[in-house]
């Protein structure tokens, strides 16, 4: 123990599972010393998987213990906040899974809290890919000026996913649907390469999932600090139809893109070719350090691997007093577009659904309320139809307006 960083889980759910079997892999830098739930049979299941026995059914007595240095946190969206400012008040360093928060002021309030008790905050992000921090550092200054950039995420999520837990698809508890779960994750990232978020604004609706209350598809646009414009457009009423394209960010220079859910990886291309061609080159030169620890092993599509990477740069920034790779700040940056998009498209999310209803194919309704639902989707092979094409079209135009053609 003596020397290794003391780790608290809070939060025994699905996701604290990855975080245990990553810190396992840390084990010369930490050791899990506790867990916090109030659900036992949870806290046990954990218990178990990292080898400890103790656990605070109140994450204050986790936070008052004085053998935890860092705490991990993956509890439910609408806690993420409270826990975290009370972490970083008890002097403890916070990785919080993402969303980091539900709305800016929280946001603030973290960063505030984590400043003042001089601890290290982080928030979960695919960000910890080397691939991501090669782009940002090496290929996006020789983009040159960005002219316009988009980013379209897909995720099918269907009522059981709903149901494996009362707190999600609520306002209350998750504080959103696809923009606050799902797209939150690469909006991060997004934001990252892009910059400040100066506005954000769009339009959203519930069309498939009656079961929930919150949006399962919408679309929007950001304005950055540097002046440039980018849309988004995401769902969870089905799976990416066939060559759509996920994220391209475009610039006098040449473009990044990626094709792959979740922007696990991002490719590039510059107009310049020995430009592009010595990027490439240094990239795979610098993607050598995914065989050495604490990569190795790496799997871009293994969640426990970038959280695993994450971490180990959070302990290093502890032992080193510096900033960690993915700041918390950088993590407010997509709140700041779920709060836009969530505001400005609260008053028309009715009119939307409606239009949608009364202009599209949508899959045959076997709901008792004549409504068709997710697994109708499934069950037809939906893939969104013409909507999708239609919705993509808006987002895909590099004008700086966005339409709303059902208002
Ligand atoms: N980064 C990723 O890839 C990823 C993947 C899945 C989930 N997540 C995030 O992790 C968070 C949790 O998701 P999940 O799927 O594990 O949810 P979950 O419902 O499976 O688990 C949440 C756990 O938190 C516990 N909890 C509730 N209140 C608590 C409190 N006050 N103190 C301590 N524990 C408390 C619950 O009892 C439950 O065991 C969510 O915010 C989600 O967005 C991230």
């Amino acid at each position: 123990m003596a020397g290794k960083l003391g780790v608290g889980i809070i939060g025994c759910g699905g996701i604290s599972a990855s975080h245990v079997e990553a810190l396992g892999g840390l084990a010369d830098d930490c050791a899990v010393v506790a867990v916090s739930d109030p659900v036992e049979s949870a806290a046990r299941r954990r218990m178990a998987q990292a080898g400890v026995s103790t656990w605070y059914p109140d994450y204050a007595d986790l936070l008052a213990d004085e053998h935890v240095d860092v705490v991990t946190i993956g509890v439910p969206h609408y806690l993420h906040a409270g826990i975290a400012v009370a972490a970083a008040r008890a002097g403890k360093h916070v990785f919080v899974e993402k969303p980091m928060a539900l709305t800016a002021g929280e946001v603030h309030e973290m960063l505030v809290a984590a400043r003042a008790a001089g601890v290290k905050m982080t928030v979960s992000s695919e960000l910890a890919n080397p691939i991501h921090r090669f782009v940002k550092e090496r290929v996006l200054p020789a983009l040159g000026s960005i002219r316009f950039s988009y980013l379209v995420d897909f995720y099918l999520r269907t009522t059981a996913y709903y149901r494996t837990g009362p707190w999600r698809g609520t306002w209350a508890f998750e504080g959103g649907g696809v923009f606050a779960n799902q797209a939150i994750y690469t909006w991060h990232q997004y934001t990252w390469l892009l910059g400040e978020v100066d506005l954000a604004y769009g339009y959203w609706a519930n069309i498939l999932h009656p079961s929930i209350e919150v949006e399962d598809l919408g679309y929007g646009l950001v304005k950055f600090r540097d002046g440039s414009c980018g849309k988004l457009f995401c769902t969870t009423c089905c799976d990416a139809p066939t060559g759509t394209r996920r994220l391209e960010i475009v610039g006098a220079e040449g473009e990044i893109s990626s094709d792959v859910p979740w922007l696990r990886t991002l490719d590039f291309h510059l107009k310049s070719e020995r430009l592009d061609a010595a990027l490439h080159r240094d990239l795979g030169a610098h993607l050598r350090v995914l065989d050495e620890p604490p990569y190795a092993p790496w799997s871009p599509d293994d969640q426990k691997c970038r959280i695993r990477a994450q971490l180990a740069d959070l302990f290093r920034a502890i032992r080193d007093d510096r900033e960690p790779g993915v700041s918390a700040a950088s993590g407010g940056e997509a709140i700041k577009i779920l709060n836009g998009l969530h505001w400005h498209g609260w008053r028309h999310s009715a009119r939307l659904r409606d239009w949608i209803y009364g202009r599209y194919d949508l899959p045959p309704a076997t709901h008792p309320e004549g409504r068709p639902t997710v697994e109708d989707a499934v069950a037809a092979d939906w893939r969104g139809g013409q909507l999708i094409p239609d919705v993509l079209a808006i987002v895909r135009s590099p004008t700086r307006s966005l339409d709303a053609p059902f208002l």
